[in-house]
């Protein structure tokens, strides 16, 4: 009688990992291949099963937690009445234009830039997301702007490469003005995961559709004076070390960098990366200091302002929106063309990075006092001590390459430019019964 041994499932487990003992029983065998058939099925559905709640969990589904991918469900393009806007649109009018996709064109920068660009006669057209890290209505509002000049902004995430592909089949770009971003360095710490899907995968993205468009186009775009994180050598130059990044926000502006080495590289895309230093002008960032702390002296409320350690300034090379642009077309208009074709290098391609700030660091507290002047009302200030949630002391530009190799002169100082922000922020405030910055 044979002596069957009973099947135990430990029997099955390997005595050394990546061992196997061999069956010598035909009827342990089939027993064996019976479990085995079982296991199969039972892991096969549930490794479907994970699929099928990733994929529910995936872009397409909203999470309120991540605004740029609720985007996503909301893209709606094509047919020959879109694809007619679109061509419209990037049509270029004037002798030697160019024509410029422009990404996150319903943001502050690239609202500003795309108006830039029309009124020379180059051909424009932009692409947004509309997602609510701040208020979308701001971004609508900034679209009807751009709608006014002929600029048609396409409802879209720049993560849809289906969507990239059918722009550049429509429109044979010149160049691409990337600006679309998660920005903010505080939120980082909310929904970290909104960075990566914007300023990591976004940016492959884009840069791998403009790697097999052809002709490819030349890349600009922006990249952050965050990456200095905890530099502190001052001026800030672009030849300082960037690896001490004091946010995830700037963690991935500086991996952006490197990607961008990355694609010119092996690809031969002409890329120009702009460090930009806080911004700040009309059709603003709610976001950011002086915006809501406008919003917050017409209220009454308490302003917070931080201090370094040891009653340490913070300050901030603040650079007018207007003095951005001249820096970014400036970038556009002396970029040099990409030198492959097909997804293939031909030759190496130009790979720059410039900062663009104002070379005049101000402290916070003399903006506060600055507001108060134009505003007619005191603040109500509240010193805290700087919490390590990702700023930093101070930033502070050394702009002489981009005056070197672009001409860029900044020629807006703070207190000529926030009057220009408080009287926007007055007028569309206050206009069509529109509510203050939430
Ligand atoms: N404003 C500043 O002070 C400053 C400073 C340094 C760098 N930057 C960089 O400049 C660029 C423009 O900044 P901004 O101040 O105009 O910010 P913004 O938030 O006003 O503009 C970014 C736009 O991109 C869109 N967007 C975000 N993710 C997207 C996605 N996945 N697909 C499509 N659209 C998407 C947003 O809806 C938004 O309209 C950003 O890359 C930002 O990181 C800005």
């Amino acid at each position: 009688m044979s002596q069957l041994k009973p099947v135990s499932h430990l029997d099955s487990i390997p005595s050394t990992p990546g061992k196997f003992k061999m069956d010598k029983s035909p009827y342990i065998h089939r027993l064996r291949w019976h479990s085995s058939l079982t296991k199969l099925t039972f892991w096969s559905f549930l490794f479907l099963g994970l699929i099928l709640f990733f994929f529910l969990r995936s872009p397409s589904s909203p999470s309120p937690s991540d605004p740029s991918r609720r985007s996503l469900r909301t893209s709606n393009w094509g047919g020959p009445s879109w694809e007619k806007r679109v061509r419209s649109s990037a049509r270029v009018r004037s002798r030697n234009g160019l024509s410029v996709l422009v990404t996150g064109a319903a943001g502050f920068v690239g609202t500003h830039v795309s108006a830039a660009l029309k009124r020379r006669g180059d051909g424009v057209l932009g692409l947004d997301n509309f997602n609510d890290y701040y208020d979308p209505s701001l971004k609508r509002a900034r679209q009807a702007l751009l709608e006014r000049t002929g600029v048609f902004v396409v409802e879209g995430d720049i993560n849809d490469s289906a969507l990239l592909r059918k722009l550049f089949d429509v429109v044979a770009f010149t160049h691409v003005m990337h600006l679309a971003a998660q920005a903010g360095v505080r939120y980082a710490m909310q929904n970290p995961g909104s960075y990566v899907h914007s300023n990591i995968a976004g940016l492959v993205n884009v840069l791998e559709v403009c790697k097999s468009a052809n002709p490819q186009p030349a890349i600009v775009w922006a990249s952050s004076s965050s990456v200095y994180g905890l530099n502190s050598k001052v001026p800030f130059s672009e030849r300082d070390r960037t690896d001490q990044p004091a946010s995830l926000y700037a963690a991935t502006k500086k991996a952006g960098e490197e990607i961008a080495h990355t694609y010119n590289h092996i690809y031969g895309l002409s890329i120009t990366g702009l460090r930009f230093f806080t911004v700040y002008g009309p059709w603003g960032r709610p976001d950011m200091a002086y915006f809501f702390f406008t919003k917050d002296i017409l209220k009454g409320n308490q302003i917070p302002i931080f201090e370094a350690p040891n009653h340490g300034t913070v300050a901030r090379d603040f650079t007018y929106i207007d003095d951005i642009v001249k820096g970014c077309l400036a970038a556009l208009d002396t970029a040099e063309k990409s030198t492959g074709s097909g997804g293939k290098k031909k030759g190496s391609a130009q790979l720059r990075v410039f900062n663009l700030g104002n070379t005049s660091p101000v402290p916070v507290t003399q903006l506060v006092s600055i507001l108060e002047k134009l505003l007619k009302v005191k603040a109500n200030r509240l010193m805290l001590k700087m919490p390590r949630n990702g700023d930093v002391q101070f930033t502070h530009a050394n702009i002489s390459l981009a005056q070197k190799e672009l001409g860029y002169k900044p020629t807006t100082d703070l207190q000529t430019g926030l009057k220009k922000f408080v009287r926007w922020y007055l007028s569309y405030y206050s206009s069509s019964g529109k509510k203050s910055a939430g």
